[in-house]
């Protein structure tokens, strides 16, 4: 039985740093100005690591202090903010990644942040925003996974708490809106990363719809229905079936309903499609073996949707929203689906399988359809798609492509006030172009380059009349082994797909 993971919280107080008791405190500093009020307060300690030139307060560089920091707190570390000017809320929620992840290393319990001092006159930055990325950042950072790991020694604590201080009543009151939301967000993506991080074995598509069902249960607001194979096979949603028939489980379409308070015919409904491969083998077109492992994260995009849904459903947006989730996994057995054959999907287009390992969009097209049907006039994907995004531009952005630059235009705001960045790639007729089979009516495989280009377009076959985007976050998910202390899924999309659907009009 896997043993439970940290809890993290996250507070706001009325006080002074250096008074109040805690295993750590947090200090921002700039790099292009002399300490300021608060680190000056500390004493001589900040001038001198400055002066020796043994932190430069460069962003996401930080120092530890233990002697001469004037404090009450057991040590004190020093983060880097960089210029003062070109301080956004991204360099906060990673000041304040960074300061919690060093305090769960030297298994502090508690964790006073002052890193905002003197911002939200420097940067003109909202101040309940400021509390919001602080307190995202705090979840962040202090996380790890450690379900599995039995050994009593090194003990971590059970508890960690996060505080954010400031000596002024009005601002603490501010901040404390944004520490809300932040919490809510914060622990959804926390969520969304344990789900992720646990592996094939565990996390199957029927496990995980009992863990859709599950996360409704406890939440108001939020609703679970779960379509079984006998249901899947009902309704000829041919693409879920021919992915998910190789494997010992049987594949599930989870879908996930919110509905906002006093919501008539007219409130507009959004549609959140993510691909929840629970692991990706590549079926009869077998991967090779190194790092096939790391495809139980092929289940990251419809976690996401689980964190969005989780969150949303706290934070109350105006529109409805569905999130669909077609869970499958793809195994190679007697009984998979085969290069040569012609699936039938659920919207009647035909399908010419060239490569089972391009099972994604033959899950996700069943879904789209399906949102469609559900009445969602916008309707967002997120995958981890295709290795060709990940070679086109690496792993700090997602690639994002659709059919409507409005819609396009919502997703790149979400993504400049979360910090999960995307880059829009094309994918209209030309490489729709490519995706024509002769035998059939599409085939699931494009040429040798673009791929990410034409899986998309293969996608935008489905949308029909609605607004639709997608989002291939196969670079962004996973954060590999030895860069950090948290290696494993950083639950992307969830800040970013629920801010979305906090300002969808
Ligand atoms: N799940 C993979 C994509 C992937 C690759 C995610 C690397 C994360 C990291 C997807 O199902 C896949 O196998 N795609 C193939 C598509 C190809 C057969 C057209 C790929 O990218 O090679
Ligand atoms: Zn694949
Ligand atoms: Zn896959």
């Amino acid at each position: 039985m896997a043993k439970a993971l940290m809890k993290i919280a996250v507070k706001v107080q009325k006080g002074d740093c250096l008074t109040l008791a805690g295993d750590m405190l947090a200090v921002g500093v700039f790099s292009d100005a002399p300490a300021g009020s608060l680190a000056k307060k500390i004493g001589a300690a900040v001038g001198k690591v400055k002066k020796l030139g043994d932190f430069e307060a460069k962003a996401g560089s930080h120092c530890l202090l233990y002697a001469g920091a004037k404090s009450n707190a057991q040590r004190v570390l020093l983060v880097g903010l960089g210029e003062r000017t070109k301080v956004t809320l991204d360099v906060l929620r990673k000041a304040a990644a960074l300061a919690a992840t060093k305090a769960v290393g030297l298994k502090a319990k508690s964790l006073l942040l002052s890193l905002h001092t003197d911002i939200s006159a420097a940067a003109k930055l909202d101040v309940s925003q400021i509390g919001q990325s602080l307190t995202e950042g705090a979840c962040f950072g202090a996380y790890r996974y450690d379900e599995y790991l039995t050994e009593k020694s090194p003990k971590r604590v059970a508890n960690f708490k996060a505080v954010i201080v400031d000596s002024d009543a009005a601002i603490v009151t501010t901040l404390r809106k944004g520490v809300l939301v932040g919490v809510v967000m914060g622990l959804a993506q926390n969520y969304a990363r344990t789900i992720c991080n646990r592996p094939g074995s565990v996390v199957d598509p029927v496990s995980l719809a009992a863990e859709a069902k599950k996360l409704a249960k406890g939440i108001s607001g939020l609703r679970c229905t779960v379509l079984d194979d006998k249901q899947l096979k009902q309704k000829k949603m041919g693409g879920i079936l021919a992915v998910g028939q190789g494997s010992a489980t049987p594949p599930r379409l989870i879908v996930l309903q919110y509905v906002p308070v006093g919501a008539t015919k007219k409130t507009p409904a959004i549609g959140l499609v993510g691909k929840a491969v629970t692991f990706d083998s590549g079926g009869i077109s077998l991967k090779p073996g190194a790092g096939m492992g790391d495809m139980k994260f092929d289940k990251s995009g419809g976690i996401a949707v689980l964190g969005v849904m989780s969150a949303i459903a706290q934070l109350k947006p105006k529109c409805r929203v569905y999130g669909l989730i077609p869970a499958a996994e793809n195994m190679p057995s007697g009984a998979s689906y085969r290069p040569g054959d012609i699936v039938t999907t659920y919207s009647g287009k035909t399908v010419e399988i060239q490569n089972t390992d391009a099972e994604g969009r033959m899950i996700l097209c069943d879904a789209i359809t399906y949102a469609q049907e559900l009445g969602c006039k916008s309707i967002v994907d997120i995958a981890t798609l295709t290795g060709a995004c990940v070679v086109a531009i690496g792993q700090k952005r997602a690639g994002l492509m659709g059919n409507d630059d409005k819609l396009i235009g919502w997703l790149k705001d979400a993504s400049d006030k979360t910090g999960e960045r995307l880059w829009h790639l094309p994918c209209d007729d030309e490489f729709v172009e490519e995706m024509k089979s002769k035998i059939a009516d599409l085939k699931n495989l494009g040429g040798k380059w673009g791929g990410a280009c034409t899986a998309a377009a293969f996608l935008s076959q489905f949308a029909g009349k609605a607004k639709w985007a997608h989002i291939d976050m196969a670079g962004v998910g996973v954060w590999g082994a030895g860069e950090n202390d948290a290696p494993g899924s950083i639950g992307f999309g969830v800040r970013l797909l629920t801010a979305f659907a906090m300002n969808y009009k």
